[in-house]
């Protein structure tokens, strides 16, 4: 297929991440499409980790182009640490391995000010945001308030705009959410540099996107954030700004519909959220700490991005099939299989009880979630150690089990699955 769209199916952190690095292999361009520095993608590669957060995950493959779709928002002092982090670690990015929209929009200090304090005022009730400025930046663009990339290649109406900006961010700061301004002329000489540096890698991607395929190339659209964090589709208000599903890569990409493509769903073999909102699987006490881990291994459940807990609770079948439907999912990658080891039994929630009725799929959408039951199959569990396995069949029974009816319960095939951290800790399932 000429485009691959791969999508978490959850609330994020599903190991996205990983399986772009798999995928990616097969890929000419890997494009991000949606969020900014919010996201924490996690590659393991022999010896090295990357942690990404802006620059797609697969460019970790020299083969590759990267691309940071008008979808995004980019908060250019990050993307300098990232790009120089990559340096460090050997792969090297310039503007013929990256390109950056000119319709993606700028985070600036005093987005990432407002997120605080707009977090600060709601108190108790806040939605626990990374704090990244991705809220503010997305609601400037919005109301056509915000700062395009693109403008930097005009260095003196750019600076202009900037100001502006700034201007109008310190009145409501101070004005509305009694914080401190920020300072102005500090951020005017950075963000002249950034602009300077970054004229280079801006570029019409969507051109350049719509261009490879035309020619057979391979596109490998980066979904970033999870389907019940999207902006529409999520647990509003307990969502990102941003349009994360498969339709989002489209819009975020420049691409237009009528592209043949695989779109392709991942979600771990359990469920966590990191921040607030409802959650119907949540456990806590001695399964919660099995699944969590105690955070001494670098896959245990603790954000890649805040470094925050996440919360965990088994697989909810009822979000999975709600992410099927909203991203047309052809097909399904599990990860963190072997997380599960070692528990005596496994609960799939298959279904939500309110009061006295049971309900297949939500009735109104996620937003109401924290009102249900979760309806639980328990199916045995298995004990081994299931990391060095590499074919379907030598899982054990109760781990093809559990993944045959996962498959069953949401219509789509289970392509793979992954058995731990590493670039070859996977299973192809036949
Ligand atoms: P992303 O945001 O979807 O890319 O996911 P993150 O990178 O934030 O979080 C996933 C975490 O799980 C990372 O630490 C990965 O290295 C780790 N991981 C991914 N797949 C597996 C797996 O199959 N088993 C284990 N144990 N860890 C995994
Ligand atoms: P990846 O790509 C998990 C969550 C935040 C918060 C909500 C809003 O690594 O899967 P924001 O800063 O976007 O305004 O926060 O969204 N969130 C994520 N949770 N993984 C992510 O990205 C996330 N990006 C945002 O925790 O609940
Ligand atoms: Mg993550």
């Amino acid at each position: 297929m000429p485009l691959d769209i791969l999508v978490g199916a959850q609330w994020g952190d599903e190991g996205k991440g990983r399986m772009v690095d798999l995928l990616a292999a097969e890929a000419d361009f890997v494009a991000r499409y949606c969020g900014g520095d919010n996201a924490g993608h996690t590659v393991n590669v022999g010896s090295q980790t990357f942690k990404l957060h802006l620059i797609p995950s697969g460019v970790i493959h020299p083969h590759t182009i990267g691309i940071i779709g008008n979808g995004m928002v980019i908060n250019p002092q990050v993307l300098f640490e990232e790009i120089n982090m990559l340096e460090q670690a050997g792969v090297f990015i310039d503007p013929s391995r990256l390109e950056i929209s000119f319709a993606a929009h700028l985070i600036t200090p005093a987005h990432l000010a407002l997120d605080q304090a707009i977090e600060n005022q709601r108190g108790a009730a806040r939605l626990g945001t990374t704090l990244r400025g991705i809220g503010p930046a997305y609601t400037d663009k919005v109301s056509r308030q915000g700062l395009r990339v693109g403008w930097m290649l005009n260095p003196d109406s750019f600076i202009e705009e900037l100001s502006r900006h700034l201007e109008i961010t310190n009145r409501l700061l101070t004005r509305l959410y009694d914080a401190p301004p920020v300072e102005i002329p500090p951020i005017v000489t950075a963000y002249r540099k950034f602009a300077a540096a970054l004229s280079p890698y801006i570029k019409d991607t969507s051109a350049t996107l719509n261009r490879a395929i035309r020619q057979g190339k391979h596109v490998l659209a980066e979904g970033a954030q999870g389907t019940l964090l999207d902006l529409d589709h999520g647990t509003y208000p307990f969502v990102t700004s941003s349009s994360t599903t498969a339709a989002g890569a489209l819009s975020g990409l420049g691409l237009g519909l009528g592209c043949e493509s695989r779109v392709i769903g991942v979600a771990k073999a359990f469920q966590t959220r990191v921040g607030s909102g409802p959650f119907p699987t949540e456990v806590e006490g001695v399964v919660a700490e099995h699944l969590r881990g105690t955070g001494e291994n670098p896959w245990d459940e603790y954000g890649t991005t805040t470094g925050r807990p996440r919360r965990v609770g088994w697989l909810d079948l009822v979000l999975l099939r709600y992410a099927v439907r909203v991203n047309g999912l052809t097909e399904l990658v599990l990860t963190k299989l072997d997380i599960l080891s070692g528990l005596p039994g496994v609960n799939l929630c298959v279904a939500y009880r309110l009061e006295d009725h049971v309900y297949q799929d939500l009735p109104l959408g996620p937003g109401g979630l924290g009102t249900f039951q979760p309806v639980y199959e328990e199916l045995p569990g298995w004990q081994e150690d299931i990391g060095d396995i590499r074919s379907w069949e030598d899982l054990p029974d109760q781990a093809c089990d559990y993944i045959l009816r996962i498959e069953e319960l949401i219509g789509i095939p289970v392509r793979m699955v992954s058995v731990g951290p590493e670039r070859e800790q996977w299973v192809e399932i036949a």
